[in-house]
């Protein structure tokens, strides 16, 4: 399973990929609005610390050909090549917009999916992945985790070669469970990426191995 930072924020960006193994990072206009910059500051900023790993730049265009122009607009803005990916929500234009992105050679997450029949036909339009939102499945009383496991055995039954990629995660719990379902992906927040690598038992096993360890590691 692959991790991505759901953030825009540049600070807990690079403290991400400074420490862990990050395959990247998704935005959506929510996360922009909360760093308070406009997109052709912020974005740079992103690439700069995440080199060459994946960037999910959502389209916010009605209109199928819209979003199409949309998605080319920002590849040639930020000058973005294969770790580009054209994040669209699954709109009835969304799922036309897929096609056509696909064909014009880039690369689609498609978004906002809180079905399996979402995902499936996404998939069969031609994205790359999926994004079901698991913790605002469990908050409208549904099961964000079920969901993310129907999709990932849909996948598996037809051979379609997309890969989910969970979003939408309030706890650590959540992410382990998605993890246990077989989900191929993962994007999350600064604070649930911070809680799943860390553990007070880790700390306080570190800081008796720091205690015992005086005097004797003498090389
Ligand atoms: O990547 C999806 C995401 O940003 C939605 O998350 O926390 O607003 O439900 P949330």
């Amino acid at each position: 399973m692959i991790y991505l930072a759901d953030t825009a924020n540049i600070d807990e960006i690079r403290e991400l990929f400074n420490y862990f193994p990050m395959e990247g990072v998704t935005t959506n206009p929510t996360i922009l609005s909360h760093e308070n910059k406009n997109m052709s500051t912020v974005i740079p900023q992103i690439q700069e610390c995440i080199k060459d790993k994946m960037l999910h730049i959502q389209t916010i265009s009605e209109r199928a050909e819209d979003i199409l122009l949309e998605a080319q607009r920002y590849r040639d803005y930020f000058n973005l090549n294969d770790n580009y990916y054209v994040k669209i929500p699954v709109t009835k234009e969304g799922f036309k917009a897929i096609r056509l992105v696909k064909d014009a050679g880039m690369k689609v997450t498609a978004t906002a999916i809180f079905t399996q029949q979402q995902a499936l036909i996404a998939a069969k339009a031609g994205a790359d992945f999926v994004a079901p939102y698991v913790n605002r499945l469990d908050n409208i009383s549904s099961h964000g985790i079920d969901v993310v496991g129907d999709i990932v055995e849909t996948f598996k039954s037809y051979h379609i070669n997309c890969k989910v990629l969970g979003a939408s995660f309030k706890n650590v719990d959540q992410i382990y469970r998605v993890s246990m379902v077989g989900c191929h992906a993962v994007t999350a927040s600064y604070e649930v990426l911070e809680a799943i690598m860390k553990h007070p038992m880790t700390d306080k096993g570190v800081m008796d191995f720091e205690k015992d360890s005086k005097n004797l590691y003498d090389i």
